[in-house]
């Protein structure tokens, strides 16, 4: 680890050197961000807020969909001036774009010092160090050998230092006919079980309440070649996380519908610490859109993998993804995808219009199969679908009023005087302030109100509501 350099007497201290970055996309980008972020604090370097007075700025970017990417550019373009300004500044592409765009975006931003793709973070330290020595480095595609120093890792983000992410499983190898992540994050690779559970324990070591396990398609993590815990799937991992000793909370994202096995849905049997929510992407009810986007399973066993799931642990709360307006989509097919929604009941849905992405093969589906669906016909779509399941989310947050929830506090919440933090089935609540309801613990809250995305409640103490704080004693919140 390198230290900042000690100033000789006499002399004015230098002002610390400060990095930035914006992060967009999945949960794997906010991680990989925590990863670059721990390699520029060994470099000395400190956060900030505000891009104007950093030395580093890095833009951790999604390709998912076509939005994502245009964002990320036109972000960059807005860094120029600041470049001009102050030469020195080193600013990086990071992520999903700049993998998928590789050194075309030297050529198309000056102001650009490097891009580095998501299997190179660990070499941020390198890439900065061959810059300095005039190179303007690409650094992208997948090799074999990945530097994964988890014990550096800014665990700092938006959860605050009581939610640790721990990567199993990196890239995906399906084949989506919609989806850019196989080319950009590369084939699956799995981490060995003895390295996960190293890093798992190293966080409870540390206080972490929550754990998080990630993977594209995280439940189709296996033991590596050569690993020690031969032929161990999901299911033994799952078993052997929640085992460890001294872990509230464990949760994984995101899961691959055919690869969810019965072993998997009894560990939410077993293991009363795996929390009750499941994020399963359906993308469509319809079996003929479902053939088309490449997707291996049909709704009926999809619907019968969620009844199974639901027994196992009842009032477990369900989210998925959806895509609406894929090449083909007639309402019929769309019809067949709200009745999903209505027979599930998810607790939230995450849902988007297509997007055709390069190197996919949706776009070069047949016309007469296919055809593209009007962009206002799926806007539409979209907006019915919202309708609905706002419909019954509010139904099945109403449903807990008056109940009693253990929530993770993980923070100050927009509404003065309030804090907020998560139930075990990841829904959101508000409740009013008090000192011993530090973030990162967890606390016992009456649900006294439910919205379509939230609940507000009040945190019991021996049974009883506590009384709230005055926000005139609240300690300042820097902003
Ligand atoms: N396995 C990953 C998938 C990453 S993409 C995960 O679930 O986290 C996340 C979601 O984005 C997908 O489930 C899909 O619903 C949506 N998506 C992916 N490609 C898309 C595209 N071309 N257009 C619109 N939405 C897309
Ligand atoms: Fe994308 Fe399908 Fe993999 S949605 S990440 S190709 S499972």
């Amino acid at each position: 680890m390198t230290l900042p350099v000690l100033q000789p007497e006499g002399q004015e201290p230098a002002p610390p050197r400060r990095y930035y970055i914006e992060t967009w996309g999945c949960q794997m980008n906010e991680l990989d961000s925590q990863r670059m972020a721990g390699q520029l604090m060994e470099q000395g370097l400190l956060p900030t807020r505000s891009p104007d007075e950093a030395d580093v700025i890095l833009l951790n970017s999604c390709s998912v969909r076509e939005k994502a990417e245009q964002k990320v550019h036109s972000r960059l373009g807005a860094f120029r001036g600041l470049k001009e300004a102050k030469p020195e500044l080193r600013i990086g592409l990071c992520g999903c774009v700049a993998q998928q765009v590789g050194k075309r975006a030297l050529s198309r931003s000056s102001h650009l010092d490097f891009v580095l793709g998501p299997a190179r973070v660990g070499e941020l330290t390198e890439v900065l160090e061959r810059r300095r020595s005039g190179e303007r480095v690409v650094a992208t595609g997948f090799p074999e050998e990945r530097e994964y120093a988890f014990d550096s890792i800014a665990r700092d983000g938006e959860h605050g230092s009581y939610k640790g992410m721990v990567t199993i499983i990196e890239g995906c190898n399906k084949k989506c006919t919609f989806c850019i992540v196989p080319s950009t994050r590369g084939p699956e690779r799995c981490r060995p079980l003895a390295e996960v559970l190293a890093e798992v324990r190293h966080l409870l070591d540390f206080g972490f309440v929550e754990i998080e396990l990630l993977g594209q398609t995280v439940n189709h993590w296996r033991e590596p070649e050569g690993g020690e815990h031969r032929g161990a799937d999901f299911a033994d991992l799952l078993d052997a996380v929640a085992s460890l000793p001294g872990l509230p909370r464990l949760r994984f994202v995101t899961s691959y519908p055919r690869d969810f096995t019965p072993a998997m849905v009894a560990q939410f049997r077993r293991h009363e610490n795996i929390c009750p929510y499941l994020h399963l992407p359906v993308q469509s009810g319809s079996n003929r859109i479902l053939k088309l986007m490449g997707r291996g399973y049909e709704r009926g066993p999809y619907l019968e993998l969620m009844e199974q799931i639901k027994a196992a642990r009842p009032g477990i709360n369900l989210s998925t993804d959806i895509i609406v307006g894929f090449p083909g989509e007639t309402e019929d097919d769309f019809a067949q995808t709200l009745e999903l929604l209505e027979a599930v009941r998810y607790g939230s849905v995450f849902a988007f219009i297509y997007s055709p992405r390069p190197g996919t093969a949706a776009p070069r589906l047949k016309e007469s199969v296919a055809p593209p669906v009007d962009p206002q016909v799926a806007s539409d779509r979209l907006q019915r679908l919202f309708a609905l399941q706002t419909q019954i989310q509010t139904e099945l947050n109403q449903a807990l009023v008056g109940s009693r929830q253990e929530v993770l506090v993980t923070g100050w919440s927009k509404q003065g005087g309030s804090l907020m933090g998560r139930t075990g089935c990841h829904r959101i609540v508000h409740f009013p302030a008090d000192a011993e309801a530090e973030p990162g613990t967890l606390v016992q809250v009456r649900v006294e109100r439910a919205n379509p995305h939230s609940l507000m409640g009040v945190r019991l103490q021996d049974g009883l509501p506590t009384p709230a704080v005055r926000p005139a004693r609240l300690p300042v919140i820097a902003s």
